[in-house]
């Protein structure tokens, strides 16, 4: 288990642009009250061509240092969580220290697609836990515009752009901070959510261009089941490791890929909805940046004050999931 982590202070950035479903009408093959009706989407932000998702993060990054008044030079360690990374290598968590100057940090991208941040988190965490490490900076960040199929409007209608960031360290005591977490994985339902070329498999060719493989593809319907029983089993999961209870949830924050994913997976946990936080309609499916979003404006709208019990639930492609309960 972990010992006496904190989150110190949280950040995002989102590109300017924003998309809205009547937009994507003029050039998808569909409609604005499917998108809202199927998913709770209303609008997402794309960025610019020159962005990237190392820009994202640094602009996340500056702004939780700002918020915790730390300097960049006191950063031990950047996790940078993204399946959009700027290039396969150099890491994008590099590209992250160089632009924020943050030269005493080590620095490494981790890949669990949607549930990145939670991933990042619990191994962010370790380096606190261990008395390696003081600060540790977590950014789940994605560019996922550039991955998608403006062919193919089963998917490309739900996804954003954005980045989410939180610094980590050592808590007060042991009541106070991440109490417990739940991560997991599922290897053998990697072919329904995937992007395959690019990689050592089909490596870029004219032919994997042809045939449109360095997009993101995905058997929504199979993510959706598998979401709805992960989000729930996950959750209980850690509530129980924390020795906490359903009711006792002050915030319920689960990845925002599906308004109706959410609303089943909350109606099996039996929170009530008003404890929950909802902003997939501004931003769609930010992937890894989804969480560390809705955390920082979860706080700038004062939902979270100190020592509620907040929870944190996601899933991705892997298939992968996570769950962390924090007392604040
Ligand atoms: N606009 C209009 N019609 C559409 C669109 C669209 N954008 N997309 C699909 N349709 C049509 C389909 O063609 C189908 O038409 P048909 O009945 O004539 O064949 C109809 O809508 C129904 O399609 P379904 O796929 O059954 O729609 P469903 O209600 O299941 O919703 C959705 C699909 C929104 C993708 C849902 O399955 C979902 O949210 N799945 C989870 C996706 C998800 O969360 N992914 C992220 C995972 S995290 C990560 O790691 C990236």
């Amino acid at each position: 288990m972990l010992n006496k982590i904190k989150i110190i202070s949280t950040g995002k950035s989102l590109p300017d642009r924003i998309v809205t479903n009547k937009e994507l009408e003029e050039f998808v093959d569909t409609s604005e009250t499917w998108i809202s009706s199927r998913t709770g989407i209303k609008e997402r932000r794309f960025a610019s061509s020159e962005e990237s998702t190392s820009d994202l993060a640094a602009r996340a990054a500056t702004s939780v240092l700002n918020k915790a008044q730390i300097d960049a030079l006191d950063i031990d360690l950047i996790i940078v969580t993204t399946m959009t990374p700027d290039m396969l290598f150099p890491s994008t968590a590099c590209m992250v220290q160089e632009k924020i100057g943050a030269y005493n940090a080590s620095a490494f991208d981790l890949e669990a697609a949607c549930s990145g941040f939670l991933y990042g988190l619990v191994v962010g965490s370790q380096f606190i836990s261990t008395g390696s490490y003081r600060h540790v900076l977590v950014i789940g960040a994605e560019i996922m515009s550039k991955i998608l199929d403006f062919e193919d409007r089963s998917t490309c209608v739900l996804f954003g752009d954005g980045a989410g960031a939180c610094l980590l360290g050592e808590a007060d005591n042991n009541e106070q901070g991440i109490l417990s977490f739940d991560l997991g994985a599922d290897g053998n339902k990697g072919e329904i959510l995937k992007m395959p070329a690019g990689g050592s498999i089909h490596p870029a060719s004219h032919k994997t261009l042809g045939d449109r493989l360095h997009y993101l593809k995905m058997n929504g319907n199979e993510v959706y089941r598998f979401a709805v029983k992960l989000i729930g089993e996950s959750t209980l999961k850690s509530l129980k490791l924390s020795g906490k209870k359903s009711e006792d949830v002050d915030l319920f924050i689960p990845h925002q890929a599906n308004i109706r994913i959410i609303d089943s997976a909350v109606k099996k946990l039996n929170i009530d909805y008003d404890k929950v936080f909802l902003n997939v309609e501004k931003y769609g499916n930010m992937s890894a940046a989804s969480i560390p979003v809705a955390l920082d404006e979860a706080l700038e709208e004062g939902r979270i004050k100190r020592g509620d019990l907040i929870v944190l639930v996601g899933f991705g492609a892997g298939l992968t999931w996570g769950s962390c309960v924090v007392n604040w």
